[in-house]
């Protein structure tokens, strides 16, 4: 049998393969609440073959939302949408972590309370666009607002958002939460050396500064929650949401890794950007070196097919395979792999936002009877 599809243990979880659902936003959500709802949770529970299943980004806070019709889960509604999900989940064998997301700068004031800027480590706009409301009050596309600079008060709020989000998530009856480390949001804001030059604890040229507050806010819900149940998924390298190159890359997140093995994570995810549409990616030989650094599960994603995904596994570099994209068009893509049976491509078109079109309706495959 292939690595693949072998059981692997997770904290207390007995995960049925390594395959996990990659976290993709969907923004299929339209009520008043941004409360996950019924489609949500057929979405997740036909996929519930995966090994791991990992939500869409869900934001913490109103003002860590830089999109819209994204289920979130800092309120009461949200919590109780979330479980129709979780129960839908575990009723067929699943187990389901939700990613925990604030987006920083990456917002726009039409989607902050009281239309106030967003926050950032430092007051710099990003070249970059959100989705939000335009000049007319109409969904679509925008250029990101200028932030400004979180206070050390506003950190601290931060954190408790996160806290709150991760008891939230218990209570909604997640496996766990993986903690948005990636993609040029918030927590990358303040690890980017290119960015951040705040001159307090959270920032300026020390890598234990501009590590801080994603390692606080692993250990406060991880005290929290417990930490078999938190994880983490970062992007090394990253250039997403206008994320600079700087000085000393490697050894940062060499460094993240070397804390965050401290830690008995339930695991560490890597984002793979080059496959969405960014030039750079993870320069080879990274994840092993990453390996030496960190030696619990760890989690990669980004354009994996079933025979790269066994021979990432295979080399030792990495324990788990996250897919992304196959996942919209294929909700038994553990059965299609281990069987090969053909994948469907889903058209980018339906990717996201819309009704349950593209969301609920790609079904399992159909052996012919012979
Ligand atoms: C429609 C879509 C939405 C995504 N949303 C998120 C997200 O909410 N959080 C996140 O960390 N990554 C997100 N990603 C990135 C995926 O998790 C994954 O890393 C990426 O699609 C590469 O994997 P793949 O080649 O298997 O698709 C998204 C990707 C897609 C295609």
């Amino acid at each position: 049998m292939m690595k693949l599809f072998s059981p692997i243990t997770m904290g207390k979880l007995e995960l049925n393969n390594r395959i996990a659902m990659a976290p993709m936003t969907r923004a299929r959500v339209n009520n008043p609440f941004d409360a996950a709802d019924d489609d949500t949770a057929t979405y997740f529970a036909q996929r519930a073959s995966a090994g791991l299943l990992i939500t869409e980004g869900s934001q913490i806070s109103k003002q860590g939302q830089g999109f819209l019709f994204i289920p979130g889960i800092y309120s009461e509604e949200q919590v109780q949408g979330w479980q129709k999900t979780t129960q839908a989940v575990h009723a067929k064998g699943g187990k389901i972590f939700i990613q925990i997301w604030h987006v920083g700068r990456m917002s726009h004031t039409s989607l902050q309370p009281n239309n106030q800027a967003p926050v950032s480590s430092v007051a710099v706009k990003a070249k970059g666009t959100c989705f939000a409301y335009d000049e007319q009050d109409n969904p679509g596309k925008v250029d990101v607002s200028e932030p400004t600079a979180l206070t050390p008060e506003g950190i601290e709020a931060i954190k408790q958002d996160y806290v709150n989000a991760a008891k939230n998530a218990i209570r909604a009856g997640f496996d766990g939460v993986e903690i948005h480390g990636a993609n040029g949001y918030l927590l990358e804001q303040f690890i980017n050396a290119g960015l951040n030059t705040r001159d307090d604890q959270y920032g300026g040229q020390t890598i234990e500064n501009r590590l801080r507050l994603t390692l606080e806010v692993v250990d406060d819900i991880a005290a929290a929650i417990g930490s078999d149940k938190t994880a983490i998924r970062i992007a090394p390298f990253g250039r997403f949401s206008d994320m600079p190159a700087f000085e000393g890359e490697e050894e940062t997140w060499l460094a993240l890794g070397d804390e965050l093995n401290k830690r008995n994570l339930a695991y560490v995810h890597l984002s793979e950007q080059g496959t969405i549409g960014d030039a750079f990616t993870i320069p080879k030989g990274f994840t092993t070196k990453f390996r030496q650094h960190y030696k619990g599960i760890i989690m990669i994603a980004g354009g994996f097919t079933k025979e790269t995904a066994e021979e990432y596994i295979q080399s030792g570099d990495v324990d788990m395979v996250a897919f992304g994209r196959p996942y919209i068009g294929n909700p038994d893509l553990v059965e299609r792999m281990q069987n090969n049976w053909p994948l469907v491509e889903a058209d980018r078109a339906i990717f996201y936002g819309g009704d349950s079109h593209g969301y609920i309706d790609f079904p399992a495959y159909q052996v012919e009877s012979a």
